[in-house]
């Protein structure tokens, strides 16, 4: 636990007091906790110390403490609505010619474009061509088409590209911004000037779209909760059928008592057939059709009150490239009416609360081209979305992309609650008044899995009180 809990901290760079570690040790804490510990410090922090381990366990950033109770004023009737426009269903236009690719590009330039120059720290943008004629310092907005490090020097160009041309910005080896995490087709705000009988935009400072400054979870009088099960994989000889049940029977007793109303499931809802080589070896139910007639049995155990959301992920019948459209009805013939049948990703309202549900194949893509992201911290990955205000930026990677002519992939607008699922872990954090998650898995390690050193988190329920904002993880792999 320790080694693992040292590990966890200098990927962050962090140092742990020895008296930190004592405390998290002692109290057997798991690596969800440490994690949303690590994530809760500023990005300035470099030591963890005993008293920030105990303002974490009496604060309010993370999900093992308890928030104030906000006494309800107004009794709400169940309120769950897809957000118009956010449902790629029956919508779908592209058929991959180039004109597809620029509008979506342009699509997804002008949304995040938007979002930084409404900083209150940005402001107006230049265009490229603009700020080549003007000489003087200038902020610009590019999407980001290239990376490159000097051979020579270890200073940073970026080839970035707006809606006037492209240009090449120089990040010095010595600058502060020299450590900033750039991903390709992310769209960034750049302050700075042309040099001098240059091609060269030199950087001095580099805007995100991310959150508004001093965001936080503003508390309601909703008096419900939402509740998160990810990646059910009914089919697969792995589905924990017994932390299944034990969960479903904690609903059928508590859920109308603790006003859980509402469960969204974010895909990978079956395990499909063919998702990866030989997965027939790890299937109890080989036909698809099967697979979710025995899907849509479980989920008629689901207590009548809750309002139900489902959406596909990559192990689902359904085309693999996002944004990917609701499951088609030859699947779903089976399913209580009720349940509400999305695509992926979704943005819902839910009380008054925005809610965006994306699955997470993009996180692949973010381990593998990012410094610093694990598959052990998931969250870590969403954070740099929510940043970036982009599930999924980067172009003609693993994780395939539709030329839509709008982009269903960018967080036009700011959710209260982000979840995704895909990676199979549980946890949960605060970044600046967003409720993020992970939603965890029913299927336990496949043999496929243990290769790759794969180690899922499975039979876990995130709640989260639409009022308080307070996330609870509800566990029920473990006896
Ligand atoms: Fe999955
Ligand atoms: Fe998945």
């Amino acid at each position: 636990m320790r080694d693992e809990v040292l590990t966890a901290a200098a990927r962050k760079n962090l140092f742990l007091a020895p008296e930190a570690l004592e405390i998290i040790d002692s109290n057997g804490y798991s690596m969800d906790f440490v994690n949303t510990l690590l994530n809760s410090l500023s990005n300035n922090a470099f030591l963890v110390t005993k008293q920030d381990v105990l303002d974490f366990l009496n604060g309010d950033k993370g999900l093992f403490t308890s928030e104030k109770v906000i006494k309800p004023r107004i009794k709400r009737d169940l309120d769950l609505k897809i957000v118009p426009g956010s449902d790629i269903t029956g919508q779908s236009t592209c058929v991959g010619t180039i004109e597809d690719f620029t509008n979506y590009f342009r699509s997804r330039y002008n949304i995040l474009k938007k979002i930084l120059t409404n900083r209150k720290d940005f402001g107006f943008a230049s265009t490229i061509e603009a700020a080549r004629r003007h000489n003087r310092d200038v902020k610009i907005v590019g999407m980001v088409y290239d990376k490159k490090i000097t051979q020579k020097n270890g200073h940073t160009i970026l080839e970035i590209e707006d809606e006037t041309g492209t240009c090449s910005v120089f990040i010095s080896k010595d600058s502060p911004l020299a450590n900033e995490i750039f991903v390709n087709d992310e769209v960034i705000g750049v302050a700075g000037k042309f040099a001098e009988k240059s091609k060269l935009f030199i950087a001095n400072e580099i805007f995100r779209p991310d959150v508004p400054k001093n965001h936080t979870w503003v508390p309601s009088d909703s008096t419900s909760s939402i509740a998160f099960l990810s990646d059910i994989h009914i089919g697969s000889k792995e589905f924990l059928t017994a932390s299944w049940e034990k969960m479903i029977a904690w609903l059928r007793h508590n859920a109308a008592e603790q006003e859980i109303n509402y469960l969204v499931l974010p895909g990978d809802v079956v395990d499909g057939i063919g998702a990866y080589p030989d997965q027939e070896k790890d299937l109890e139910i080989l036909d698809i059709y099967k697979q979710y007639e025995a899907l849509s049995e479980y989920l008629k155990e689901i207590p009548d009150h809750m309002k139900v959301v489902l959406h596909p992920g990559n192990h689902d019948a359904c085309r693999l490239a996002e944004p990917q459209p609701a499951l088609n009805e030859m699947y779903t013939k089976t399913f209580d009416s009720s349940i509400y049948m999305t695509g992926n990703p979704i943005n819902l309202e839910v009380e008054g609360r925005f809610v965006t549900s994306y699955h997470g194949k993009s996180i692949d893509d973010w381990i593998a081209g990012v410094r610093g992201m694990t598959y052990e911290d998931p969250i870590r990955v969403m954070k740099e979305m929510v940043v970036r205000r982009h599930m999924a930026p980067m172009y003609g990677a693993r994780n395939a992309l539709a030329p839509e002519k709008k982009d269903y992939l960018a967080l036009e607008h700011l959710p209260d609650i982000f979840v995704s699922g895909h990676v199979h872990g549980a946890g949960g954090m605060d970044y600046k008044g967003v409720k993020m998650i992970n939603a965890s898995t029913w299927q336990s390690q496949t043999d496929y899995q243990k290769q790759h050193n794969f180690n899922p988190n499975p039979g876990v329920m995130p709640v989260v009180h639409l009022g308080t904002g307070k996330m609870t993880m509800m566990e029920f792999a473990k006896d």
